[in-house]
């Protein structure tokens, strides 16, 4: 079957399930739960509450057969240059041993990870210490996009309670934003990263700069050794000032929104401990066997993309809300958004033509319970559905009293109630039995039904530790690939942000005083309002 054969396949499916509600495949097929989940070790992946079938999961299969997933998988591990814009390979699954193909750089991984989790040990017992002798208490990593949003969110996750520095995030070139972390430490305990694949990013850079001189102001030339630097623009950390015996480099393989398995994973290391980041590689390397040996039916990657695909393309729903029942994973949706959004928000295919299918959807999330009282009020009863992953580990990090249990039950309550709703019928017989007034019944039962019907997949495991973070990130960095593969788009390259960073350059001239005549009539408009507001 040719893949635009097996695209057109899924629409009859699409047209069929369509009019049948959750309520109603669950009365028909009692093994659904057993029929639609999946599972590697203790995690488990329920997709039972997909508005699918047999008949259109097979028709899913078919897509990822005829599309060559597995082929576009093993090319990827191989070190084929699947990264076709940039004509390079992606391998950020050698950082963690997943994969060893013979490409420039992959031998000296090893090397380069002992390197920077030795000097991320020596940070946190002390050997490498302040310009005064006394050990760090604080590091702040200075880095955006890949090079912020993968340290912040595992760093989060799982160092909360390793006795490491406190590890303190500057991403935004918002001066509030190094002025507010800065503000309450003391730049003699501090030790300061930069972190930047390129090294010329003009947030991070001008945030690194900043940073110096806070340090400068109070240790004058013994700021120097509280910096350190992460990049694959080795001269450009040495012409900062950055003794090279504290610049820790990658290569240009690792694109970077998969670059926190490298060294660009230090403030995790110094928060965490190397032990604890070599769980998190290891879980991710559980990850890619997984996805690399097991059959397209059992593999969990490609269970989610195609149940994305679905929701995406034969549903036609536009947005994932990812909702983890899991306060350490506060920063998760966030990351997935990148990971997600910055790779698959294509609109051509490999070959530079016009996508057939709609891509990437939006993602957006935020931990439970907490969503459940900001914005699942739309999802339940709003007009559009919206598809959820949830999270959850079935022991807690940090046991208290009923805590878990409580979160648990939350989480697997919601799913229940988007899937199964409240009919009216239901509504008014439970008011009735509450003995409320037939008239008041009558103006509230269209307020208080649930119509159902709004599929999630919940993501099962033991328990949030390093490994278990690993192999749950690596989840979805192949689901992320295995639909780029569906779709016959490239995610490894991020050209829709390019535009706007140049402007940006042109612009700051223009707020800066400049010549702003060769800019558009609005832009214009807005610069002599800021000039007015200026004064
Ligand atoms: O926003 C685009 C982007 O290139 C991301 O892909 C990347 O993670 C981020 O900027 C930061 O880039 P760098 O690590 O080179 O500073």
């Amino acid at each position: 079957m040719t893949a635009d054969a097996a695209w057109r396949a899924l629409a009859p499916h699409a047209d069929r399930l369509r009019p049948l509600s959750l309520r109603a495949l669950f009365a028909a097929d009692a093994g659904r739960f057993a029929r639609f989940s999946a599972s590697l070790d203790d995690l488990t992946v329920d997709f039972s509450k997909e508005k699918i079938d047999a008949g259109a999961w097979a028709a899913l299969m078919a897509l990822a057969r005829a599309a060559g997933v597995e082929a576009r998988r093993d090319a990827m591990a191989a070190g084929a240059a699947v990264n076709v814009t940039e004509g390079r390979p992606a391998l950020h699954m050698a950082l963690r041993g997943g994969c060893a193909p013979d490409v420039a750089g992959v031998a000296e991984v090893a090397v380069a990870r002992d390197r920077f989790l030795a000097f991320a040990e020596a940070v946190r017992g002390g050997a490498y210490a302040a310009d005064d002798g006394a050990p760090f208490t604080d590091v702040i990593n200075i880095g955006i996009g890949g090079s912020d949003l993968g340290p912040v969110m595992a760093t989060r996750a799982i160092a909360a309670d390793a006795g490491g520095p406190r590890a303190h995030f500057v991403s935004n070139v918002d001066g509030a934003h190094l002025a507010d972390v800065t503000r309450s430490l003391d730049p003699r305990r501090t030790l300061v990263i930069a972190a930047s694949k390129t090294f010329t990013t003009q947030e991070t850079m001008t945030n690194a700069v900043s940073a110096r001189d806070w340090l400068r102001a109070a240790l004058g030339a013994g700021a120097d050794g509280h910096m350190a630097a992460v990049s694959t623009n080795i001269p450009a950390c040495a012409a900062f000032g950055i003794d090279e015996s504290r610049v820790f480099g990658f290569w240009d393989w690792v694109g970077g929104r998969y670059s926190l398995w490298g060294a660009i994973g230090l403030p995790i290391a110094i928060a965490a401990g190397a032990e604890r980041f070599r769980a998190l590689l290891d879980g991710a390397a559980a990850m890619d066997r997984h996805f690399l040996s097991a059959p397209l039916e059992a593999n969990l990657p490609v269970i989610l993309a195609l149940v994305g695909v679905w929701r995406r393309n034969a549903m036609g729903w536009p947005t994932v809300a990812l909702i983890p029942y899991d306060q350490r994973l506060e920063r998760f949706p966030a990351y997935v958004q990148q990971l997600d959004m910055e790779s698959n928000g294509k609109r051509v295919t490999l070959d530079g033509l016009p996508v057939a299918h709609k891509t990437g959807p939006v993602i957006w999330g935020e931990p439970g319970t907490n969503a459940q009282h900001s914005f699942f009020q739309l999802i339940h009863q709003g007009t559009d559905v919206i598809p959820v992953d949830f999270i959850a580990a079935a022991e807690p990090v940090a046991p208290l009293g009923d805590h878990h249990a409580k979160l648990l039950a939350n989480c697997l309550a919601q799913s229940a109630a988007l899937a199964f709703g409240r009919t009216k019928a239901e509504v008014r017989a439970g008011m009735a039995a509450k003995g409320v007034a037939a008239a008041e019944i009558d103006r509230l039962a269209a307020h208080r039904t649930f119509p159902g019907d709004r599929p999630s997949t919940t993501i099962l495991h033991r328990r949030l530790d390093a490994f278990a973070l690993g192999r749950l990130i690596a989840l979805y960095e192949h689901k992320v690939f295995a639909q780029a593969a569906l779709w016959g788009i490239n995610p490894f390259d991020q050209w829709g942000v390019e535009l706007g960073k140049v402007m940006a350059g042109e612009v700051l001239t223009a707020v800066q005083g400049g010549d702003a005549s060769a800019l558009d009539g609005s832009t214009q408009g807005l610069l002599a309002r800021l000039a007015a507001l200026r004064g």
